[in-house]
């Protein structure tokens, strides 16, 4: 059975990014994916204290509520991860979570030694979620960056960006259902889409 890992970002529990995660996580599952949930909010996650106890063993060395979720990281197939813009990245509970994943990037290039850059065919597959109150063009350029090495460091390929302006207020999504229609389908995708991948496992 495909397994994804669904990760709420936003400090908001009922926030726009959550809403429309929810919905993802719903399309997902009635593809036929086991979903878990990670909200980020509840965990007790250090930032990246960059002392590379990972250099080792490829696992992070801070003992704390990101060895919950370290089992789930090595064996998803997927991964949905909603974020807001928060000045023009991530929220800091996203971006902590990140970091932190940087011991699979030690683990990858450092200690397996995988050639840096070039085309690689991935076995795991993420969609990215975001929305940000304002409508510049540029609004979400800096997260997608952030979002495409994140994703690289865990053996993912940023499969598809839902990214919608304009929604700054806690329910703002709910005046948009085609918004929330576009998450359900892409989460039901994401799973379609792996399940005919012969990369994906
Ligand atoms: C700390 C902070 C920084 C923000 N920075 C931006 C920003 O750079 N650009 C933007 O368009 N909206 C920004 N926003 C607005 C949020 O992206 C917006 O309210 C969003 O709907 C919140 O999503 P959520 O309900 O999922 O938490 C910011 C909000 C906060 C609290």
């Amino acid at each position: 059975m495909i397994e994804i890992a669904a990760v709420f970002g936003s400090p908001r529990r009922k926030g726009n990014t959550a809403t429309l995660l929810r919905q993802a996580i719903a399309g997902a599952r009635d593809a036929g994916a086991a979903v878990t949930e990670i909200v980020l909010r509840d965990l007790k996650i250090s930032p990246c204290l960059e002392i590379y106890g990972c250099r080792e063993t490829g696992r992070c060395a801070i003992n704390d509520d990101f060895r919950q979720i370290e089992p789930l990281l090595a064996r998803m197939h997927g991964m949905i991860l909603a974020s807001p813009i928060f000045f023009y990245t991530v929220s800091a509970h996203a971006k902590i979570f990140m970091d932190r994943c940087n011991s699979s990037w030690v683990k990858k290039y450092w200690i397996d030694r995988h050639p840096f850059g070039g085309q690689q065919a991935y076995p795991r597959k993420g969609l990215f979620i975001s929305v940000g109150s304002t409508r510049g063009q540029r609004l979400f350029d800096g997260a997608l960056l952030s979002m495409r090495y994140f994703m690289d460091a865990l053996d993912m390929q940023l499969w598809n960006s839902l990214l919608f302006r304009k929604i700054e207020s806690e329910g703002d999504i709910l005046q948009h259902p085609d918004y929330l229609a576009s998450a359900y389908a892409a989460g039901a995708g994401l799973v379609r889409a792996l399940a005919e991948d012969p990369t994906s496992a």
